[in-house]
């Protein structure tokens, strides 16, 4: 029998590309839904119904019936923060504890991975990242350093030691910091969580998927994040600590590379970053106004505003690349629409005066090279079907396939999942 393959979702951009949306339109069609790395750094919206959700840890495929989701052993989970959100979907009548699957080696972020986050973070003065302060990187870092604790742990009759002992060695690291904590508000309600999570699934996330795919049934995998805050391709050191790119879904669920099938890359018609790090097509006029009012730019996890800029097509090309995508997803467009004139990016000029359209080693001090395109100066919002497109928003699609040499099947035109056209249908 032949083996059903997976399906990849994820961002091609610095992250809120609006994945959890598309992951919520895309699930009727699989029969779960696999988050495979990230945690509560994430925030992914929802909109049907007239009702609005943000998810952080738990995948965006739970409002679409009774299908199968599953948190992969690629993700960091902080339990207080799980329960919290697992409880609010419960009581708005969403049904979990079924279908809603723990892998036993995602890892745990403890109280002292976010206090270290804060640490580090005010250790690095100007340099800082702006992390989300989910604890996100130091809970990564102690699995790579192999000290990190683990959802099976709980299990264990010795997850109290276990735990203890972390805790130890993060206090030792924050005296020696000088870093003022009190441990006395969020050490219960993370214990808390824990019992809270023993009611779920905790599951080998690897022979669960790859079981799945034995039988034929299909998976899609969603991404959080963006291709730009990769650990190893993004503008490191301002990327998050996993790999988010499509090889990610491969470590962060178990997955063969030869099972990967359609690749959705998903985009903003323009440009967005939270936190620190080069962003070489960022606007500081009314035009970037514009972008943050119009696409309502604030992050869904830390309320930050969204810095905003140009489409960048320097960076989407690479990501393109490394991600194998084969379907582009075209985001808020809906955004543009009172723009006279719409620029994207097409060269960077090198601070050494050369131009070059691949993505360099370092981003910071590049001069974007823009090309202009008529705005279409009509309502997105409310088109049902690509026939409706004005013509100059046509051209503005077929350039960036053109560009990225790849087709874009999917245009989102509003937040609500109703609000989503596929192309050649
Ligand atoms: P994610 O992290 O990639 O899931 O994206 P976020 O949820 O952080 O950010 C995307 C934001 O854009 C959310 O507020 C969505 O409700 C909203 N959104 C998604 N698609 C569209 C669209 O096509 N048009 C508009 N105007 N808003 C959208
Ligand atoms: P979703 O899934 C946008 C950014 C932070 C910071 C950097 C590192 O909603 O697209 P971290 O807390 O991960 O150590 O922060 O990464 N960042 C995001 N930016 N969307 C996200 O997630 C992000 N998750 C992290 O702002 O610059
Ligand atoms: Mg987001």
């Amino acid at each position: 029998m032949t083996q059903a393959k997976v399906d990849v979702l994820l961002g091609l951009q610095w992250g809120d590309e609006g994945k959890g949306k598309v992951v919520d339109v895309l699930t009727p069609g699989y029969d779960a839904v696999a988050r495979f790395q990230g945690g509560p750094n994430a925030g992914h919206t929802l909109e049907f119904d007239g009702k609005k959700f943000v998810l952080k840890s738990i995948p965006s495929g739970v409002f679409q019936g009774d299908k199968v989701n599953v948190i992969g052993n690629g993700m960091v989970l902080d339990a207080a923060l799980f329960k919290a959100e697992a409880t609010a979907l419960e009581e708005a009548g969403v049904n979990l504890k079924d279908r809603l699957y723990i892998s036993k080696k995602a890892h745990l972020i403890l109280p002292t991975h976010r206090l270290l986050d804060s640490a580090l973070e005010g250790s690095k003065g100007a340099g800082k990242v702006g992390t989300t302060g989910r604890g996100i990187g130091p809970t990564y870092t102690d699995k790579v350093a192999r000290t990190g604790l683990r959802v099976g742990d709980i299990l264990s009759p010795d997850f109290e030691q276990k735990y203890r002992n972390a805790k130890a060695s993060h206090l030792r690291t924050l005296d020696s910091l000088g870093f003022e904590y009190d441990l006395s508000a969020t050490e219960p309600a993370w214990y808390d969580g824990i019992e809270y999570m023993r009611q779920f699934k905790f599951i080998d996330s690897e022979h669960c998927i790859n079981n799945m795919l034995r039988e034929g049934r299909t998976i899609l995998c969603e991404g959080a994040q963006g291709t730009m805050l990769d650990i190893d391709f993004g503008s490191y050191p301002f990327v998050t600590s996993s790999n988010t790119v499509c090889a990610g879904a491969c470590t962060g669920l178990g997955i063969a590379p030869n099972r990967i099938g359609r690749v959705y890359g998903i985009m903003k018609a323009y440009c967005t970053r939270v936190g620190s790090g080069p962003f070489p097509t960022e606007l500081f006029d009314a035009d970037g106004e514009a972008l943050s009012v119009r696409g309502h730019e604030f992050g869904a996890v830390t309320g930050r505003r969204r810095r905003c800029g140009w489409v960048d097509l320097v960076a989407l090309k690479y990501a393109v690349t490394l991600n194998g995508v084969t379907d582009i997803i075209l985001m808020k467009s809906d955004v543009l629409d009172t723009f006279s004139t719409i620029k994207a990016c097409v060269a960077y000029i090198l601070p050494d005066g050369t131009q070059t359209d691949e993505f360099p080693f370092d981003c910071e001090g590049v001069t974007p090279v823009y090309e202009e395109f008529p705005g279409w100066r009509t309502e997105l919002c409310g088109m049902k079907n690509e026939n409706e497109f004005p013509e100059e928003f046509n051209s503005y699609i077929s350039f960036l396939e053109q560009y990225l040499e790849t087709p874009v099947t999917i245009i989102s035109v509003g937040p609500d999942r109703n609000q989503t056209i596929r192309r050649g249908e």
